[in-house]
């Protein structure tokens, strides 16, 4: 049975999906998964005691809080989630989430996320494994240097000065690593929808997705 009250957005680094998931859920009044960032908080966690089982518990202690449709992670009263976007951040996330252990910590996680209500969710796995039923699935792509120069602007927002061949090399490398891992590696479902966001703006791409969602909602 298919589950339409959650829409799963995969697909490669900066290819839109934290805009498009955020853009949608604001407009159904979803919940938002961001499970990238909640990769990214197990790796700051893991980084910071340096086994499994610590940055487990220490995970489990974090606060995860819905801010004008995002997610946000709180260490005792401050707010991280600025510290996790960071790009070394990013690296370490990378080389974690092919391990068995740090998928493992994470899954039910993201399942109990989910609840009773409407939730988007963003990530890599989201439509292969974490959610399978979902009754949307999305896998966004777009061109690599579209998505380098989303990733640059993003970066400069915040204040990051980064080198574009850099970060070029580095979204490269974090891709094929993602698509290579032998556990939930970043792929297409086979019931999703592909949509190459590179020609267009986040207005027409959430156009394109609701489109797509009220298509599979439709009462017959
Ligand atoms: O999406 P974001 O860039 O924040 O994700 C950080 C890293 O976390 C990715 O490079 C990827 O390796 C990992 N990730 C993952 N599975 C997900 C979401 C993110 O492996 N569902």
């Amino acid at each position: 049975m298919k589950n339409n009250n959650i829409i799963t957005i995969d697909g490669p680094s900066a290819s839109g999906k934290g805009s498009l998931a955020k853009a949608l859920a604001k407009k159904l009044n979803f919940l938002l998964l961001d499970s990238g960032l909640l990769y990214r908080a197990y790796s700051y966690c893991f980084d910071k005691t340096e086994n499994h089982s610590a940055a487990k518990e220490l995970f489990s202690s974090l606060r995860i809080n819905s801010i004008d449709y995002e997610m946000h992670i709180f260490e005792k009263n401050m707010d991280i989630t600025s510290i996790l976007r960071r790009e070394n951040v990013a690296k370490s996330a990378s080389k974690l989430s092919s391990l068995k252990e740090t998928r493992d910590n994470l899954i039910s996680f993201q399942r109990d996320l989910a609840g009773d209500h409407g939730l988007v969710a963003d990530g890599r796995d989201m439509g292969t494994v974490v959610f399978p039923d979902a009754g949307t699935k999305i896998f966004l792509v777009a061109d690599a240097e579209v998505r380098a120069k989303r990733r640059f602007l993003e970066l400069q927002n915040t204040g990051q000065g980064v080198n574009m061949r850099d970060l070029i090399d580095d979204i490269r490398l974090r891709d094929e690593a993602d698509k290579a891992r032998e556990i939930s590696p970043l792929m297409p479902a086979d019931d999703s929808i592909e949509v190459n966001s590179s020609n267009l703006n986040l207005q027409e791409v959430l156009e394109i997705v609701l489109k797509i969602y009220k298509e599979n909602t439709k009462e017959v």
